[in-house]
């Protein structure tokens, strides 16, 4: 089994501090940095796009775990590639051609990541599994932190494991939106071996995000 990992999303800390928040997470343990960018067209929020990035990535070693969610995402890849992103993680509604894209970030020498909607089937990305790396199976419409998990997301984990048992695969399986205490356990289960989390690691137990990156982890 894959040791488990934690992606805590920046979107819940203090935009004014970003620099000294990834600093934070770091001491702390986490694993990753997930960014979440928003485009206001793909979903319904705006948030940061490659010069923010890039300033973060100048100081930090940690790896940049990009979610993007912008559409047309294609045209963009390098520009968040350039900036500093480790992971890219796309959504296949936001490309004509998800194939050509999943080849661009891996022409790039950047982690590929796909990222399923709650409505989306794993079906979509099928064919692909064989190229990708990460899969980003989403436990709320994406858009906004703070969101309620949707547990019905995670059947598509198993049957995920079930492809990767099949077809002999070894792609990371991360899970975002709305993950707490209670339900990390139940992601874990399923299979989810990469966790996202932004709203318990910055504002459970008075913003203590050690102590909230090993309750995660722990099972
Ligand atoms: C939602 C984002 C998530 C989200 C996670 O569109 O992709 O990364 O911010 O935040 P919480 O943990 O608050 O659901
Ligand atoms: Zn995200």
């Amino acid at each position: 089994m894959k040791k488990i990992q934690i992606s805590p999303s920046i979107l819940s800390a203090d935009f004014s501090q970003l620099g000294n928040e990834i600093k934070r997470l770091e001491d702390a343990g986490a694993d990753m940095i997930h960014v979440d960018v928003m485009d206001g067209h793909f979903v319904p929020n705006l948030t940061i796009g490659p010069p923010v990035i890039k300033a973060l990535k100048k100081q930090s070693s940690m790896i940049f775990d990009v979610h993007l969610m912008i559409s047309p995402v294609h045209k963009y890849i390098d520009a968040y590639s350039d900036a500093g992103a480790d992971i890219i993680t796309i959504h296949p509604e936001a490309t004509d051609d998800l194939s050509s894209s999943i080849s661009k970030i891996k022409q790039l020498n950047k982690k590929v990541g796909v990222s399923l909607n709650p409505e989306t089937k794993v079906d979509v990305i099928r064919e692909h599994l064989n190229e990708i790396e990460l899969v980003l199976i989403m436990s709320v419409n994406p858009g906004f932190g703070g969101q309620k998990f949707m547990p019905e997301v995670l059947v598509k984990i198993k049957e995920l494991k079930e492809i990767q048992k099949t077809q002999n695969l070894n792609f990371d399986i991360e899970i975002d939106g709305g993950i707490n205490f209670d339900n990390s356990k139940e992601a874990i289960e399923a299979g989810a071996n990469i966790l996202v989390s932004g709203t318990t690691i910055f504002k459970s137990n008075n913003g203590d995000i050690k102590k909230n990156i090993e309750l995660l982890k722990s099972k």
